[in-house]
């Protein structure tokens, strides 16, 4: 068994050599010398978690797999991230995980969830993001933002301030989608998308992806998953089309392909694009996990870093088993046969399970939404708990027991 453990170089001409190797545990003990190097000695021995390794995504380091996942708030007017954003994402980042994905932020008006939802299509939205990505780097952490349109789920009211569809007369908006067919008898009656409207919401995902770059952040996610616009192409269930956008399934991904080439088109390459998908519609005769992993192919020959394999979302029937981990195998066999680094979301929430799904190789990266909401403090736990050695900020040191 192999295991690491820090050596450190104690020749006055090597002062500054301290790295980290893989050594044979049975043969080393502290302040042994290693043979290899004469001056160099183990001075401690380190529990090496897996969860706190880092990750390289194109020009970008992960420092562990752990993942803020994107949460709405529900709580923006015209669109703009407030000092709620800054105090919400930043304790995350404070908190110890590595890349802190920002809710569902809209492309257009018409494609947020409810009028209370973030937005990127002007410039003070850029500028309101702006201190907040700031803020997250400043933290050694990577400030990444979800694009989203809302398609047929949109105009809707938030929680809290009413049920179902938001009437025009009320400030709500006519909704698009591939086929004119509500998500339910209380959500709007969407109208179907022209090729026209197609292309014109494929230049607001690109324009919103610049000013993500502008914005400061440091890696994009297209949200093509839970029922929203994307999501709604790809399955056969919501997209009913018989043009080039519907019908066969390159048919139905091609509306996401293109979405993505734009986006990698303005984006720098050091930047990453990631997809969150839902990976089942956990409904027969939709989508499902055999075109999932198709589509990731064919993502990653777009250029796309790797998938967030979530589900379900576009069937407000379905019946959905959730439980502890219960997507994980998703995100394992997207991973095991299209190649592509995956991260697994949903009932993720102790540490020794996240740290399973990365030893075991099931995901690259663990999405945590609600764990991190009920302690945005649960990377640092967590590295405690696995007794992984992890810097913590300057200011809460004396917290590190
Ligand atoms: C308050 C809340 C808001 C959410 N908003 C989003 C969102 O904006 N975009 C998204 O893709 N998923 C959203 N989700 C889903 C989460 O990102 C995550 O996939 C889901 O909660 C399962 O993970 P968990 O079991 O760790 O909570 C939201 C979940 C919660 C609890």
């Amino acid at each position: 068994m192999r295991a690491p453990y820090r050596v450190v170089c104690r020749r006055k001409d090597y002062a500054a050599c301290r790295i980290m190797q893989l050594l044979d545990v049975k043969k080393l003990r502290i302040n042994q010398e290693v043979s290899q190097c004469s001056g160099a000695f183990i001075e401690k021995e380190i529990h090496m978690s897996r969860l706190f390794t880092s990750l390289a995504l194109r020009g970008v380091t992960l420092k562990n797999r752990i993942v803020m996942s994107p949460m709405c708030q529900y709580s923006c007017v015209d669109g703009l991230a407030d000092d709620w954003h800054f105090v919400h994402l930043g304790s995350r980042a404070i908190g110890g995980a590595a890349l802190v994905l920002t809710e569902a932020t809209a492309v257009s008006p018409e494609g947020r969830i409810t009028p209370n939802d973030a937005g990127l299509w002007n410039d003070r939205q850029t500028e309101a993001f702006k201190r907040i990505t700031d803020f997250i780097s400043s933290a050694h952490a990577i400030p990444g933002i979800q694009l989203a349109h809302a398609g047929r789920k949109a105009s809707t009211y938030a929680p809290g301030k009413g049920e179902g569809e938001v009437k025009p007369e009320h400030g709500g908006w006519q909704t698009w989608a591939p086929s004119a067919a509500r998500y339910s008898p209380s959500y709007p009656l969407p109208s179907e998308m022209t090729n026209d409207d197609i292309q014109i919401v494929t230049e607001q995902f690109r324009a919103a992806a610049e000013r993500s770059i502008r914005a400061g952040f440091k890696l994009i996610e297209i949200h093509a998953a839970h029922g929203y616009l994307l999501h709604e192409f790809l399955s056969p269930l919501s997209n009913q089309r018989t043009d080039e956008y519907g019908g066969s399934l390159d048919h139905r991904i091609r509306f996401l392909l293109e979405v993505t080439a734009a986006i990698r088109r303005v984006v720098p390459d050091a930047v990453p694009v990631i997809v969150r998908i839902s990976s089942t519609d956990w409904t027969d005769g939709g989508w499902d996990i055999d075109q999932s992993v198709y589509l990731a192919w064919k993502l990653k020959d777009a250029g796309v870093d790797l998938i967030d394999a979530s589900s379900g979302g576009n069937i407000s029937h379905a019946a959905v088993p959730a439980g502890p981990g219960y997507q994980v195998p998703f995100a394992e066999r997207i991973r095991r046969e299209s190649g592509i680094m995956t991260g697994a979301v949903g009932f993720i929430t102790s540490p020794e399970q996240a740290e399973q799904i990365i030893v075991t190789g099931q995901a690259d990266v663990v999405i945590l939404a609600r764990a991190l909401l009920r302690n945005p403090y649960w990377p640092l736990e967590a590295a405690r708990q696995l007794k992984a050695e992890i810097e913590w900020p300057n200011q809460y040191l004396r917290a590190k027991i």
